[in-house]
Formats: structure tokens, C-alpha cells, sequence
């Protein structure tokens, strides 16, 4: 019988690999015996990961990358068809935030910088955009492959002060859908693209917000806790078993959805 969740072989190129989420996909991608591709800016964190994969028997290459750059894209696209002859999974985990773009409560919207605003729908907006186009066209061409993004919870609900972030992240889960209607109308069933939608999960850019140095809640912290019926913040493993269902035959009939993974913060009112 068919293993539908079989990856052995496959290629995923995974941007904002030298990251927290990135940095653990590409780990447990590898585990699974994919070729895994670690694309970012920083080529020492990406050499890093890229290293602890090798040390464990899997196929791991770190290319430096920026990943609103096409030339930078195209010439990575044509290193990896030339080492491994396909393009099979593109995880598009590089995004973040910049202070600009945030409204603190000392603030008002008006102070917003629309230079940090522009930054922050690029990097998360055109930032997946430009590496599905590259990489989309070699999928579509092979008539396979998945395409996932990384959404957001301020997407569905208003989360205070991250204003151009929770924008340029509904606008990355609008277009998920709007390409995968696309891929699925022009060219029929062979590329599938969907959403994961992480709830909190500490990362390099979260961990102030939440935390204290001592490791204790900050009230931002408390009341995302509180509002989470998990009680607790996520660990990147636990976006594995979406992402592996995603990247698997497992979801042969599912495109354009955007599966949240939040230990029930989405759907709780708070009552
Ligand atoms: N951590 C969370 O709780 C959480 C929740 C929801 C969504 N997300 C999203 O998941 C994705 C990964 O988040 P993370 O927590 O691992 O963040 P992270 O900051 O740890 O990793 C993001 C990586 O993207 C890289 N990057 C930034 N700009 C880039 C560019 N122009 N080209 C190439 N690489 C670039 C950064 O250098 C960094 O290594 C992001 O899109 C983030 O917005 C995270």
C-alpha cells in the first residue's frame, strides 16, 4: 500500500532557514531523508543548521539568499536543479517585523514609520511572492510540488500594536489562496500551495515581547497565555506534523487552506 506520507528523496528549499520555525523545518524535513535546501541572509546560522543535519546522516546545502533578490533566487533555483534535478517543497519561513511598523501603547498610529511599514510587507508579503514565482515555475513545469507560507494570528483577530505585520500576513494568506486557484486553474492539480498559521511560539524576534530576562511573563505574554486554552506558548516541533501533512500526498485534495496550529488560540473568545 501507498505510504501517504512518504518524503524520502524529495528536494525543499526552506528561506529564513537560519531562524527559529525555518531552522526546525529544515531539521525535521531532513530527518524524514528530504534534500534540504537552507536559504537566508546570514550564511553562518544557515552553515550552522546546514551542519547539524550532515552530523546526523542527512543531506543539508546552505546558500546565502535574500529572498526579495531575484537574481539571488534564479541563481539558487539553478544550483539546486543542477545538484538534485527538481524542485519538490518550498517552505517560505523568512518574515518578521520592524519597530516602525509597530504602534506601542505610548503611540499613536500616526507616528507609524511607512519606511519600516514598506519593510515589513515586503519581507513578508513579496518575500514569499518572489521565491513561488522563481521556484513555482520549475514546480509547474515538473507538474509537482507544494508551496507553504507562514500566516499569522493577527490575521483572523486584531492583535494590538503590530500593525504593518498583521497586514502584510493577511495579505500572504489572501495570496495563498489566490495562487492556489491559480496553479490549480491554469495548470491542474500537480502544485498544491497552502498556509500554516503558528500561534506563539518564542522566536528571536518575539521573545522580548513575551518574556522577561529572567524568564517570567510580561503582561503581553500573561494575556496571550491566558487567552490560549493550551495554557502554554508552542515549540517548534510541534509545526512538524502539519508541515509533514502538508508536503505529503497525505493532502493530495487540499490547497489553499491555512491550518492553524495554536493550541486553540484562534477559536477561543476569552469567555
Ligand atoms: N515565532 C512565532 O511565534 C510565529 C508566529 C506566527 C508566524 N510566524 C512566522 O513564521 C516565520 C518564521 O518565524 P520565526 O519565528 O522562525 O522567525 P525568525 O526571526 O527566527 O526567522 C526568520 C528568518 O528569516 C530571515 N530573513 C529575514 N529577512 C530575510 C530576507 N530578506 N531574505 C532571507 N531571509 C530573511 C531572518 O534572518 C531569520 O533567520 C515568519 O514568517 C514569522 O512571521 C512566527
Amino acid at each position: 500500500m501507498k505510504d501517504l506520507f512518504d518524503l524520502n528523496h524529495k528536494v525543499a528549499i526552506i528561506t529564513g532557514a537560519g531562524g527559529v520555525l525555518g531552522g526546525e523545518a529544515a531539521r525535521y524535513l531532513a530527518a524524514q531523508n528530504v534534500r534540504v535546501v537552507l536559504l537566508g541572509r546570514t550564511l553562518q546560522s544557515l552553515e550552522k543548521n546546514a551542519a547539524s543535519i550532515i552530523d546526523k546522516g542527512g543531506s543539508a546545502l546552505a546558500l546565502s539568499c535574500d529572498v526579495l533578490n531575484r537574481s539571488e533566487l534564479e541563481a539558487v533555483r539553478d544550483k539546486v536543479l543542477n545538484n538534485y534535478g527538481a524542485i519538490d517543497i518550498l517552505i517560505n519561513a523568512a518574515g518578521g517585523n520592524k519597530a516602525g511598523a509597530v504602534v506601542t501603547p505610548e503611540q499613536t498610529f500616526f507616528e507609524m514609520s511607512m519606511d519600516d511599514l514598506t519593510e515589513v510587507v515586503d519581507l513578508n508579503l513579496y518575500g514569499s511572492v518572489l521565491p513561488s514565482m522563481v521556484f513555482g515555475e520549475t514546480m509547474v513545469a515538473q507538474k509537482s510540488g507544494v508551496i507553504i507560507n507562514y500566516s499569522s494570528m493577527s490575521v483572523a483577530e486584531v492583535i494590538t500594536r503590530v500593525a504593518g505585520y498583521s497586514a502584510s500576513k493577511a495579505a500572504i494568506e489572501n495570496f495563498t489562496r489566490w495562487l492556489a486557484v491559480e496553479f490549480a486553474q491554469k495548470h491542474g492539480e500537480g502544485v498544491r500551495v497552502n498556509a500554516i498559521v503558528p500561534g506563539f511560539f518564542i522566536g528571536d524576534q518575539n521573545r522580548k515581547l513575551l518574556l522577561n530576562e529572567d524568564g517570567s511573563l510580561t503582561s503581553r505574554g500573561e494575556s496571550i497565555i491566558q487567552n490560549t486554552p493550551y495554557k502554554r506558548f508552542g515549540e517548534a516541533h510541534e509545526l512538524n506534523g502539519t508541515l509533514h501533512y502538508l508536503c505529503a500526498e497525505a493532502s493530495s485534495f487540499v490547497t489553499g487552506a491555512a491550518l492553524a496550529v495554536d493550541g486553540g488560540f484562534q477559536i477561543y473568545s476569552g469567555v
